[in-house]
C-alpha cells in the first residue's frame, strides 16, 4: 500500500486550483479504470492514506464515500474498503463464433464496424445546409428584420404574465388546441385546404412533418417518388429514413412520371404542386386529378409540400392539391418558417380524418413536443389578423425586391440568362449555360460576399440544368444593385470568360 500513497503522491498537485478532494477521486478512479489497483485489492485505512498524503482524513473518507457510492470499491463494516471488480465481462464483449467457425476465425474475420451507418454517410456527403442563413441572395428566407417584434412581444408578455401551468407541460398530441383552430381557419380560407382542428397536428416545421409521415406511413425499403429537381432537405430526410428515392421528372405542368415509374407505384410521392421547389412551376389541375386518381387506385400517399404558396406576384395564390382530394390520400405539409421567420420553428400538417389519432399520438411519442407558450402567442397572433396582415405586407415588399433583381439581371445581362420561377416565391433561378459549373460560380459567389445556391445541387438522378437559386425576400431594396453587381462579375469571371467559345452567352 505504500506503492499506492507514493503513486498518489507524487501525482497531488499543491498548487493546482483543483481541490485535493476532487484530484484525489479522479487519481483513485483512474488508478481503479487502469488496473493499477487490481480488483479485490484493499486499500489502506483512511487514518494511514490520509497521513500519508498530508491530508485530511475527512478528506479521504469523503473520497472512499464517493468511490463506494459509484461501485468502483466495495466497502465492508470491519473488514476495509475493496476494489471492486468492475472488468466488462468478457462473454458479453466477444461475440460466439458463427457455426462451425474457430474462436481463433472469428477473430480473423471479424471487421471493426465503422462509426457512421451507410445512410448516415450518406446524409451527410450529400448534404445541403449551409453554414450562412441570411443576407444578399439567400434563398427561402424571409425578410427577418421586417418581422412584428413589438406585437410579439406584447402578446408574449401578456401570456407569460398569466402563464397557466397548461403551457409549461409537454404538448397534448396535436399541439395546442387554439392555435390548431385558428390554423383550420387561416388554411380553409388562404388555401383552400378542407379540414377541421382535429385534423392538425403542429410540428417543429416541415422537416419533421415529412419524418413523422414517413416513419408512420412507410416501411424501411419502399420507395418515395420525389420530383426532379427537389428540395434537399426533404431528400435528407426520406433517404435517412430508409426509403429508397424514385427521381421523377417535371415539366412546364408539373410531376411528369414516365410509363415505366406508373408501373411501379410507391408509398409515397412527395410533391409541391403550388410551386415546385426549385423551378417554379404549378403543377397543371389535370396532373393534380391524375395524380390523385393514380394515388387512390394504388394506395400512395401524396405529402403536399406548401411550403410559400402565399407569395404569388401578380395573380391570386392557387388553390392547395389538398382541397382536390375527395379519396383523402393527401398529407398536407406546411410551415410558419416563410411567412413569419426560420427560426420559430412551427409547423403544421394536415392528415386524413382517419389517421389523426394516429398522428397525434405518433407527435407525442416520437418527440415529446412542448414550445406550448409559443404556440399560445401565435394563436393569438393568427386570432388578431397579424398574420394575413404581415403576408400581406411582405408579399408587396418582396414583390418589389423580385422586380428590382429581375431588372438588375436585365441590365447586366439582357436576355443572356433566363429567369425562372419568378412568379412566386422567395427566390428565382437564373438560368446558366450547359458548359457553366454552377457549384464553382456558386463558391466563388461566396468568396465575393454573396450567397447563391448551385442548381444542380437539387437533382438525383445524371441529367441536371445549370443555373443559380437566387432569393430576394431578404435583400433591402437598396442592396439589390450593387450586390447583384458583384455576382454579375463573378459569372462573367465564372461562366462566360470560360465559354467554349469565349464570345458565346447563349444560354
Ligand atoms: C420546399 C421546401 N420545403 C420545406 C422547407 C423547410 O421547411 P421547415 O423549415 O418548415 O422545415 C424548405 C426550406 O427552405 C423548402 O424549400
Amino acid at each position: 500500500m505504500e506503492i499506492l500513497s507514493e503513486w498518489l503522491s507524487a501525482q497531488l498537485e499543491q498548487e493546482s486550483a483543483e481541490p485535493v478532494y476532487r484530484q484525489l477521486l479522479h487519481l483513485m478512479q483512474q488508478a481503479i479504470l487502469t488496473g493499477r489497483l487490481a480488483p479485490g485489492t484493499k486499500l489502506p485505512s483512511s487514518r494511514s492514506l490520509a497521513g500519508d498524503l498530508h491530508v485530511a482524513r475527512n478528506t479521504v473518507l469523503h473520497v472512499y464515500d464517493q468511490l463506494s457510492a459509484e461501485g468502483y470499491v466495495i466497502s465492508t463494516t470491519g473488514s476495509g474498503t475493496y476494489v471492486a471488480d468492475t472488468r466488462p465481462d468478457s462473454a458479453a464483449v466477444s461475440l460466439p463464433p458463427l457455426d462451425g467457425e474457430t474462436a481463433d476465425e472469428a477473430t480473423a474475420t471479424a471487421s471493426p464496424r465503422g462509426d457512421i451507418s451507410s445512410r448516415g454517410q450518406r446524409l451527410i456527403d450529400q448534404a445541403g445546409v449551409s453554414a450562412k442563413q441570411w443576407g444578399a441572395f439567400m434563398p427561402g428566407v424571409p425578410d427577418v428584420a421586417e418581422f412584428p417584434a413589438r406585437t410579439w412581444s406584447r402578446l408574449q408578455s401578456r401570456l407569460w404574465r398569466s402563464a397557466s401551468h397548461g403551457l409549461l407541460t409537454y404538448a397534448p398530441g396535436g399541439g395546442y388546441r387554439p392555435l390548431r383552430r385558428a390554423l383550420s381557419d387561416y388554411l380553409r380560407v388562404a388555401r383552400s385546404v378542407r379540414c377541421t382542428p382535429d385534423q392538425i397536428i403542429i410540428t417543429t416545421g416541415i422537416h419533421q412533418s415529412i419524418d413523422l409521415t414517413v416513419r408512420l406511413l412507410a416501411d424501411v425499403g419502399e420507395r418515395a417518388w420525389v420530383e426532379e429537381p427537389c428540395y434537399w432537405g426533404a431528400r435528407s430526410v426520406l433517404q435517412s429514413s430508409g426509403l429508397k428515392l424514385a427521381p421523377i421528372p417535371v415539366d412546364d405542368e408539373g410531376l411528369n412520371p414516365s410509363e415505366a415509374d406508373l408501373r411501379d407505384p410507391p408509398r409515397i410521392a412527395l410533391v409541391t404542386p403550388s410551386h415546385q421547389y426549385p423551378l417554379g412551376m404549378v403543377m397543371s389541375l389535370a396532373r393534380r386529378r391524375t395524380l390523385l386518381e393514380y394515388a387512390r387506385q394504388h394506395n400512395v400517399w401524396i405529402i403536399e409540400d406548401d411550403y410559400d404558396s402565399e407569395f404569388r406576384y401578380g395573380s391570386r395564390p392557387l388553390a392547395s392539391l389538398q382541397g382536390l382530394d375527395d379519396a383523402n390520400q393527401v398529407i398536407y405539409v406546411g410551415s410558419l418558417g416563410k411567412l413569419l421567420f426560420p427560426g420559430l420553428r412551427i409547423g403544421y400538417m394536415v392528415v386524413p380524418e382517419r389517421l389523426a389519432p394516429i398522428f397525434r399520438t405518433g407527435v407525442a411519442e416520437l418527440y415529446r413536443e412542448g414550445q406550448l407558450m409559443q404556440q399560445a402567442v401565435l394563436a393569438e397572433f393568427i386570432m388578431d389578423g397579424y398574420l394575413t396582415s404581415h403576408v400581406r405586407r411582405m408579399r408587396t415588399l418582396y414583390g418589389e425586391r423580385r422586380q428590382l433583381l429581375i431588372d438588375a439581371v436585365t441590365r447586366h445581362f439582357g436576355d443572356a440568362l433566363p429567369v425562372m420561377g419568378e412568379e412566386a416565391g422567395l427566390h428565382f433561378v437564373l438560368g446558366l449555360p450547359d458548359y457553366a459549373d454552377d457549384r464553382a460560380t456558386t463558391a466563388a459567389a461566396l468568396d465575393a460576399g454573396v450567397i447563391v445556391r448551385p442548381l444542380t445541387g437539387y437533382y438525383n438522378g445524371e441529367q441536371k440544368r445549370q443555373g443559380l437559386l437566387t432569393g430576394y425576400a431578404c435583400v433591402p431594396h437598396e442592396q439589390i444593385e450593387p450586390a447583384f453587381a458583384t455576382l454579375a462579375r463573378v459569372i462573367e469571371d465564372q461562366v462566360f470568360a470560360r465559354a467554349p467559345n469565349a464570345k458565346q452567352r447563349a444560354a
